[in-house]
């Protein structure tokens, strides 16, 4: 009997997994699709959400032990099982995502629900952002009901965010958290700004609306303007935050695959969007170039992607194992969207995902990544970990039947430039003055060790 065949072999497939580790064929579709949809299933092995009786939207939190995300990554985890069903085109996660997005869309229908106000930074929301983003111009389907639309979420977040635009300090910019309480309020940092700067890129280029693409270069000709941005021989070295506390004088020596990956990709809508500005094209290439420097480190072959401040030491938190998942995405769409970078780009995805696959050998299963896509599995795991490998992996799939749609080109989600009940709530403003130990809890900061040569001098990063 078929069925009680099947029945035998199911154990004895799940034994071969476990002695195999993940096996994969870059250049088989079919291989691909079948990596990536067990790395999704592993992926989402950590997620409950959608359980009776659970919150929709949270990983497993608050985070006081390791074993928790901020709610940020989980915004980003159905970003990244949006893009999966593009690439693969299984449906299996869409209604998880779509409950997940309708959930958190918070009271004034902008992703800045009450419960996230002791962390919200502008990051945070940006990265639910991105998804509502990815969601319309993949026209996955609207939740629904009296949920807004994807695009006219993405809206919400941009109205909001405008008001959090501070000239009193450093001549502009916006700072890290939302709430003045929040620890790290001083500083001004790269994924907000550049966040807000993809944001804006991206409702550029589905609406069509310039208002959007003049905000994105403001944003970008402050950040140009700031220490953020250093510039050394066509390349463009792009910095963590800087202190508004010391009117941004100075700046923080990290380099993050993700502060690099979220002004590419605002780069390249723009490019776009202006149908061809030499001006973005050069700044496209600038920061590839920067980033090519920096993660994809010549000793392993210089096509794979490391998250080098963190990955050697085996000291990346939770945020930081998911960062080159957003690089590998937008590293991805930006070969759409200006095609001359495509033959850069693609060998260095390509080498990635074959060098994430191999080292998905490791915990109970036997197939867990870690976050050493140059070595062997490195003992740690977690969604990050699994979300980078389906990123990078899935990227390889990328091709123009999947370019992001804009209203111009069939995107069909329904516009509203008002969107957001909380526009004019400026919450500049209020709450306790920051402390040196709120200062001091500024997590991103993780102590490192690790040399940047640039501009003649020796950044020590630590
Ligand atoms: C929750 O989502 C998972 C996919 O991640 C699915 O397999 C499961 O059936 C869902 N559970 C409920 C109760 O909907
Ligand atoms: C906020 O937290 C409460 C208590 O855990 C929960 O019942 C509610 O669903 C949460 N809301 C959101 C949007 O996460
Ligand atoms: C702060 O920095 C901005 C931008 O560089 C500058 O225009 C402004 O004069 C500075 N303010 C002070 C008080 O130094
Ligand atoms: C903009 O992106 C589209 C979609 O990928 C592409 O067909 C087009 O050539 C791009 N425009 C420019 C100026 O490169
Ligand atoms: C363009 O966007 C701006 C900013 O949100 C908005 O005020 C304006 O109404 C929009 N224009 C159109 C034609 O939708």
């Amino acid at each position: 009997m078929k069925s009680s065949i099947s029945s035998l072999l199911t154990p004895l497939v799940g034994l071969l997994s476990v002695v195999n580790g993940i096996t994969l064929e870059v250049s088989s579709l079919d291989s691909v699709k079948s990596v990536t949809s067990t790395l999704a299933y592993d992926m989402m092995t950590y997620y409950s959400g959608n359980q009776t009786g659970q919150v929709p939207g949270i990983l497993p939190g608050p985070c006081a032990s390791t074993e928790c995300y901020y709610w940020w990554e989980a915004g980003a985890m159905f970003g990244s099982l949006i893009n999966y069903w593009q690439y693969t085109g299984d449906t299996s996660y869409n209604p998880v995502v779509s409950q997940a997005l309708a959930f958190q869309i918070g009271p004034d229908e902008n992703f800045n629900p009450p419960n996230q106000s002791k962390n919200m930074g502008v990051d945070d929301q940006a990265f639910w952002a991105f998804t509502a983003l990815d969601a319309a111009e993949a026209n996955f389907p609207e939740a629904g009901g009296n949920i807004p639309s994807w695009i006219a979420l993405a809206q919400a977040v941009f109205n909001f965010q405008q008001d959090l635009w501070d000239d009193t300090t450093c001549g502009g910019g916006m700072r890290w958290q939302v709430y003045q309480f929040n620890p790290g309020y001083n500083l001004k940092n790269t994924i907000s700004n550049g966040g807000n700067f993809q944001i804006a890129a991206r409702l550029a280029y589905y609406t069509g609306n310039q208002t959007y693409a003049d905000w994105a270069v403001k944003m970008w000709d402050w950040m140009a303007s700031s220490p953020l941005f250093q510039t050394q021989d066509g390349n463009l070295y792009i910095w963590d935050n800087t202190d508004s506390n010391n009117n941004c004088t100075d700046v923080a020596h990290y380099a993050w695959t993700y502060n690099y990956g979220t002004m590419l990709m605002g780069a390249a809508y723009m490019y776009n969007y202006t149908n061809g500005d030499p001006t973005w094209e050069q700044r496209v290439m600038s920061i590839l170039n920067g980033a090519e420097v920096l993660f994809f480190p010549k000793e392993y072959g210089g096509n794979v992607m490391s998250e080098f401040q963190c990955e050697p030491a085996a000291n990346c938190n939770n945020d930081q194992s998911s960062f080159k998942a957003y690089l590998s995405r937008w590293m991805a769409v930006t070969t759409l969207l200006v095609p001359s970078t495509h033959d850069m780009i693609m060998p260095k995805l390509t080498a990635s995902a074959a060098a994430a696959a191999q080292q998905c050998t490791g915990g109970n299963n036997g197939r867990m990544c870690g976050r050493r896509w140059y070595a062997t599995w490195d003992s740690s795991s977690g969604v990050g970990q699994q979300m980078q490998a389906l990123s990078v992996i899935g990227a390889t799939t990328i091709h123009p039947g999947i370019a992001p749609k804009s209203v111009k080109t069939g995107g069909t989600s329904k516009e509203d430039p008002n969107a957001g009940n909380g526009k004019d709530a400026s919450p500049i403003q209020k709450q306790k003055p920051i402390t040196t130990a709120d200062k001091a809890g500024a997590a991103i900061l993780t102590i490192l060790g690790v040399s940047i040569i640039v501009g003649g001098s020796i950044w020590i990063i630590m």
